[in-house]
């Protein structure tokens, strides 16, 4: 007891310990997941995988369905996890609280000890119609069976995209086009309460390919370029698109009274080929510079990593082929199992 007072009276050791905590905190924060999408017929068994994110110090994963297998692999890993509620059984799990229960049983307080679950995120892009209609009932549910199992440490959440938001330029303008507003409030609420963090997926290989008349392929790959902007509104200086996206997701969240939450990138990354600039080259460049860029904050948020899940770890040839390069996002050749161009994860 005497001991504990001295301790927590001493300045010093005070000091020493909060420098401690910043430091575990920075470094965590500033490390890198990387999304394992499985629509590939071609791709290695999930202990291969959870072998390749070991060697190569990937700390973090986002998975998007209720894989058992790669579930018991990742037992005892260490990988922070984001395990996705599939779009398809938000309905389910949004009609019956039992189902949504057992759900979290089967997958999540079945693993919870051995696999570390950091979100469940309810859904993945999530659209205006059927499925946003019933996404926040799915996502009280999936809370209230969480919280019921007694895994108060796993935050729920759902994962949004750059398409849910309107008027991007300049970052202060951003807000959420109304039709996803309409379902995506009570979901912000909801989120503020929990302080749980909302995902968005930002690529800004989209917003160059969508845009390219007016804006450079360098301000796209962090490089200087002559895109770089103020934002009058704020004075904060933009220097790569990334920013300036996130930016205005943040510029969103606060004029709906959501300036607490933070962002968490749940998805990033760029085609090695396939379409307009996607190349292998590009594509390095973007990822390196991406894990370079992430252990700061963004002009919003200066002072904060980003947490950022690269997408992906391989090439899946069975997504749908409407635009080519979506089969190429991959970090790692799926059957050399080498990586396409070096990268270092943390
Ligand atoms: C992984 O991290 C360890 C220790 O931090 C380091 O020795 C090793 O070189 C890293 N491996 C890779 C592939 O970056
Ligand atoms: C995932 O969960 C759903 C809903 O509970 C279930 O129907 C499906 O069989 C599960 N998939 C796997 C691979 O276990
Ligand atoms: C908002 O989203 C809807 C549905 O995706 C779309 O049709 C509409 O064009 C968007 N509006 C704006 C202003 O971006
Ligand atoms: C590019 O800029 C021009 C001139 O400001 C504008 O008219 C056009 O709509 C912009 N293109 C896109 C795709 O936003
Ligand atoms: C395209 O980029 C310019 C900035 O260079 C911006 O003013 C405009 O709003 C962008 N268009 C779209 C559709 O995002
Ligand atoms: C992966 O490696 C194999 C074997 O070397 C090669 O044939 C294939 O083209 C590579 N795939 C990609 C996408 O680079």
């Amino acid at each position: 007891m005497s001991e504990v007072k001295m301790l927590a009276s001493s300045p010093m050791l005070l000091l020493l310990l909060s420098l401690l905590m910043a430091f575990f905190f920075d470094t965590t924060a500033g490390q890198i997941g990387v999304c394992f999408g499985q629509m590939g017929d071609n791709l290695p068994k999930p202990p291969e995988v959870v072998a390749m994110f070991k060697k190569y110090n990937i700390s973090r994963m986002r998975m998007y369905g209720n894989n058992t297998e790669a579930l018991e692999a990742l037992r005892g890993s260490n990988i922070e996890f984001i395990l996705d509620v599939p779009n398809p059984y938000l309905k389910r799990f949004a009609d019956s609280p039992a189902e949504a229960k057992a759900w979290v049983q089967d997958y999540v307080q079945k693993y919870n000890g051995d696999v570390i679950f950091k979100y469940i995120s309810v859904g993945n892009e999530v659209k205006p119609g059927e499925q946003g209609d019933v996404l926040f009932q799915a996502m009280q549910n999936i809370e209230k069976a969480i919280s019921e199992a007694g895994l108060r440490n796993i935050k729920v959440s759902t994962t949004t995209y750059m398409g849910a938001f309107t008027e991007t330029y300049p970052p202060s303008n951003g807000r959420f086009n109304a039709t996803f507003l309409n379902f995506l409030q009570p979901v912000i609420r909801f989120l503020a309460e929990k302080q749980s963090p909302l995902l968005v997926n930002i690529y800004t290989y989209f917003g160059y390919i969508d845009n390219s008349t007016n804006i450079t392929l360098d301000f796209a790959l962090f490089k200087p370029s002559k895109d770089e902007f103020k934002d009058n509104n704020n004075q904060l200086d933009y220097k790569n698109l990334f920013d300036a996206n996130l930016d205005s997701v943040y510029a969103a969240l606060d004029k709906l009274g959501g300036g607490s939450l933070e962002v968490v990138v749940s998805e990033s990354g760029w085609p090695a080929q396939g379409g307009e600039e996607a190349s292998e080259g590009n594509a390095g460049t973007y990822i390196n510079n991406l894990i370079q860029h992430v252990k700061k904050g963004s002009p919003r948020r200066p002072d904060k990593a980003i947490e950022t899940y690269i997408f992906a770890m391989f090439d899946e040839n069975l997504k749908p082929n409407e635009d080519p390069f979506e089969r190429y996002f991959g970090l790692f050749n799926a059957t050399t199992r080498d990586p396409k161009y070096s990268v270092t994860f943390n």
